[in-house]
């Protein structure tokens, strides 16, 4: 099947032509005219599958944009592309591999294949082994080098070994269990570290080494001090074993750091680190939740991964919440992209969004490499409500930049606390409807509206209700690499920085000082550091 993307400039295609025509006849669109000349707006735009309700009649948008948006889509080929995506075909064209994470949530028993070869078993066999090793940590069964019962998890990873886990714990503390508290240590910063072990008793600990290559410096650094933390603490070696388990493609290089093989669980070499939750990188996720809970989260995974598969784009909640980013991005100037999620569990929601938008679409060349002419992905920020309200939500409404913004809400909450939830929901739904329709008054007091807004609501946080939140971004991201032609699965772009590291680093440790390559502003603060380093000595 051929997916590679249309010759020529997006920007030359007829369908994109279409829509800058469009942009320019419609010029400014009111959102208030749109609602009051269209009684059936609301009720029309809007998505529902299984228990997530995407409210998108907030956006401005008419039907016609959304049809030609669609039809954008079509020519270049995202029906084809979606297909190759869950046939495993090589979409990750520069390391020359699938991008097969549908794969990991596939239910037992389907046929997952790569070329020919059914990678299903293999996936649900790693599944059941680290079923039972949860369930042996969270019996007591597994104990630490001391016979002492494992209560504390440390995952140690970062990017996507770290801030899908991290996210996805919080989001389910309430499923967690209260005998097994699970962290996250991720910063190069040993500040991180020594406020991480402070509380912790190496005999109970148990670390989770995540990293699909097991050579990333940031986890390899907090691992070796973790290591020298727990051997120094138990005075045996040997301590290693019981207290370090991996989830990595490396079992070789995570052997040599002293992990038994069998507690390596493969991490595959087809799945990308931000796309990776439902692998083995969510180890740490099912110690703290249990197995059943993490198939739940799959379950919802796999129930949003059939509904962008199958529904038709025009009703297809990925594929429409990509198509919009694409149309703010590309016609309407909007610059970055702000995620509210009215939930305190998704408190590390935006920051997880940051890694999976912009270090997949973050692109300025095509897939095959040549230079784009277009946008591509927006800066994702954002932050729970309301705190949010009372730190940037002013630029929102009166500020000069379109910011579109996805709220995120819950009819349930998992607490009883007074009526806080109501509270917390009046203002999520008073939020969408202010940015949307403003209010007169003097200048100053004034606001504007015609700024526009999704509204994700579904009943309550629960591990389904994740797992399906967590695959509607990640197909939203594949449906803006498609129209974009970028590859959303590399990310070329992260190594300068980490070959720069290394070098300074050696210049920093031998002594030798700042490089003549250097530009004089780098030899500069070198320089500076390494003297007033010395004069703190
Ligand atoms: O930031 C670059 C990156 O390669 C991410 O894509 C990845 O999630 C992260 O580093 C961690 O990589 P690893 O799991 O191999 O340690």
């Amino acid at each position: 099947m051929d997916v590679s993307p249309p010759s020529g400039p997006l920007t030359r295609l007829p369908e994109w032509l279409e829509l800058s025509a469009h942009r320019a006849a419609t010029g400014e669109l009111d959102l208030a005219s749109l609602f009051l000349e269209d009684s059936g707006r609301a009720a029309r735009l809007r998505v529902e599958h299984e228990d997530l309700l995407l409210d998108y009649s907030k956006n401005l948008v008419t039907d016609e944009t959304l049809a030609l948006l669609a039809q954008l889509a079509r020519a270049t080929q995202l029906p084809e592309r979606i297909e190759a995506l869950f046939a495993g075909a090589r979409l990750n064209v520069s390391e020359d591999r699938p991008a097969f994470h549908v794969a990991l949530r596939a239910p037992a028993g389907s046929e997952s294949k790569i070329e020919g070869e059914d990678v299903g078993e293999r996936v649900q066999g790693v599944l059941a082994r680290m079923e039972k090793f949860c369930l042996k940590v969270r019996s007591g069964r597994w104990t630490g080098h001391t016979g002492k019962r494992i209560r504390r998890v440390v995952n140690i990873g970062i990017g996507g070994s770290d801030l899908g886990p991290r996210m996805a714990c919080r989001a389910l503390r309430p499923y967690a269990s209260s005998d097994l508290q699970v962290d996250f240590l991720a910063n190069l910063d040993g500040d991180d570290f020594a406020t991480r072990v402070e509380s912790l008793d190496p005999a109970e600990t148990l670390f989770v080494v995540c990293s699909k290559t097991f050579a990333t410096e940031e986890t390899l650094a907090n691992a070796r001090a973790a290591r020298d933390w727990l051997v120094g603490a138990l005075g045996d070696e040997a301590a290693v074993a019981r207290h370090f388990v991996a989830a990595s493609a490396d079992a070789g290089a995570a052997g040599r750091f002293g992990i038994d093989p069998v507690y390596c669980f493969e991490f595959w070499d087809w799945v990308g680190g931000r796309f990776s939750l439902a692998s083995s990188a969510g180890l740490s996720l099912m110690l703290s939740v249990g197995p059943e809970a993490f198939r739940e989260v799959l379950g919802g995974m796999h129930a949003m991964d059939a509904h962008f598969r199958r529904a038709p784009l025009e009703a297809n909640m990925p594929v429409l919440l990509g198509l919009l980013g694409v149309w703010y991005g590309g016609f309407l100037d909007a610059e970055t992209h702000c995620v509210a999620p009215y939930s305190e569990g998704l408190g590390e929601f935006p920051a997880y969004l940051q890694q999976l938008e912009m270090e997949s679409n973050g692109k300025s060349v095509g897939i095959m490499g040549a230079p784009l002419d277009h946008h591509t992905a927006p800066i994702v920020w954002g932050q729970t409500g309301t705190p949010g309200q009372h730190a940037f939500f002013q630029l929102l409404h009166q500020g000069t930049r379109r910011v579109p913004c996805d709220f995120i809400a819950f009819a349930r909450a998992h607490h009883r606390v007074a009526d806080h939830h109501d509270r917390l929901m009046a203002h999520c739904f008073a939020q969408s409807e202010a940015l949307a329709f403003g209010s007169p008054g003097e200048p100053h007091q004034a606001c504007p509206g015609n700024r526009p807004s999704n509204t994700l609501l579904a009943p309550l946080l629960t591990p389904r209700v994740l797992g399906q939140l967590v695959a509607l971004y990640e197909h939203k991201v594949f449906v803006q690499a498609t129209v974009w032609g970028v590859n959303a699965f590399d990310q070329w772009g992260v190594q300068l920085g980490k070959d720069l590291a290394a070098r300074i680093f050696a210049e920093i440790e031998t002594g030798t000082g700042p490089g003549p390559d250097h530009d004089g502003s780098t030899r500069g603060l070198i320089r500076r550091y390494l003297d007033a380093r010395q004069a703190g000595d």
